[in-house]
């Protein structure tokens, strides 16, 4: 309901009544006057003039001082079907990948998003963990129940990984790159980490979690990550807000994901993503478990393996969930 009336105050951009509010969304002008007052709360300023009726009169997030971070400016972005359609926020938790496998077990539905503003226990790939400090980044965790097999399920990193970079680029104008599998990447250095996660019952996906941590504002990395990190603001030369760039990447990920369900394969995203691939025409490292090995990345197939082209001019087939790579010269 917040959400609802945040939405059309923004549409509008002029006084909307209160008796237009009560009819549009079939509640009570009590309920509309609360909605207004806990939406004041939350930071927004909303003109009420008699007769006239409510204004919104400051966007929130183009104010330096301060940005309005709250499930309803959240909701109230949202412009999907299903994806991020219902938000669950946190001040601060866990970890949005272990909140989502909880919401999961107690029947959230697919499309669920799951924000905090910051995570105690953020969990990054190989068991590593995400630094998630309050009020600068953004931490969010998409569930997902998909209908195909689980054998599929790896090709989802790259998915939301192409999604994110799309939203990046339309929301700042930057370029994004990807490193293979997900790492999204500005200027060579990494911006967002991606971690997914499945729960399968003998043939079947229970659940998909995908769980994406973008840096947003200036901060002190620790030193092992300093000159390999990044953030936007940095890198964008002003303040990006998170809740329009949250809604962003829900909207491209709905998209994308719609395309690769449907052609059952990453076909559609594969051009796209490869136009993105930080790797393609490097030379890369193989770190395989079975022994490593050096080629020149050459492009993704449309089952989300990278193609690495050897020496002696085969191509291996490298498989995200057993190996990754890197640059010979360093992070990319
Ligand atoms: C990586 O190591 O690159 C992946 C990092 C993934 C971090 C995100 S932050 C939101 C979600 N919750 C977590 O605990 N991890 C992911």
């Amino acid at each position: 309901m917040k959400a609802k009336i945040l939405a059309l105050l923004r549409e509008r951009k002029t006084y909307v009544s209160g008796q237009q509010l009560c009819e549009q969304f079939g509640v009570s002008r009590t309920a509309v006057w609360k909605a207004i007052e806990q939406l004041r709360e939350d930071g927004h300023k909303i003109d009420a003039v008699p007769r006239k009726g409510y204004l919104l009169v400051e966007e929130p997030g183009t104010d330096l001082t301060r940005e309005i971070y709250t499930q309803s400016e959240i909701s109230s972005r949202m412009q999907t079907s299903w994806a991020g359609k219902k938000v669950y926020f946190y001040e601060s938790i866990g970890s949005t990948n272990v909140q989502a496998r909880q919401l999961a077990e107690e029947g959230a539905s697919h499309g669920a998003l799951i924000v905090t503003d910051m995570q105690t226990a953020g969990r990054g790939r190989r068991g590593r963990s995400w630094s998630s400090p309050a009020g600068i980044n953004i931490y969010f965790t998409l569930l997902l129940r998909p209908g195909f097999h689980p054998s599929k399920a790896s090709m989802l990193t790259l998915v939301m990984a192409h999604a994110v970079a799309e939203a990046i680029e339309e929301e700042t104008g930057l370029t994004v790159g990807i490193k293979w599998p997900n790492d999204i990447v500005i200027q060579g250095k990494k911006v967002c980490g991606i971690l997914t996660e499945m729960s399968v019952e003998q043939d079947d996906i229970r659940h998909v979690v995908i769980g994406a941590g973008i840096n947003v504002r200036r901060q002190d990395f620790a030193p092992e990550l300093a000159e390999k990190a990044v953030c936007l603001d940095e890198v964008c030369g002003r303040r990006v807000n998170r809740c329009r760039l949250l809604a962003a990447v829900m909207k491209a990920f709905e998209r994308d994901y719609e395309a690769f369900e449907a052609a059952g394969s990453l076909e559609p995203l594969r051009a796209s993503y490869d136009e993105r691939l930080v790797n393609r025409g490097r030379e890369v490292c193989v770190l395989d478990p079975a022994g490593e090995y050096r080629g020149v990345a050459k492009g993704i197939t449309d089952m989300g393996e990278l193609l690495v082209e050897l020496s002696d001019g085969t191509v291996q087939k490298v498989f995200a969930g057993e190996v990754s790579v890197r640059g010979i010269y360093g992070y990319v």
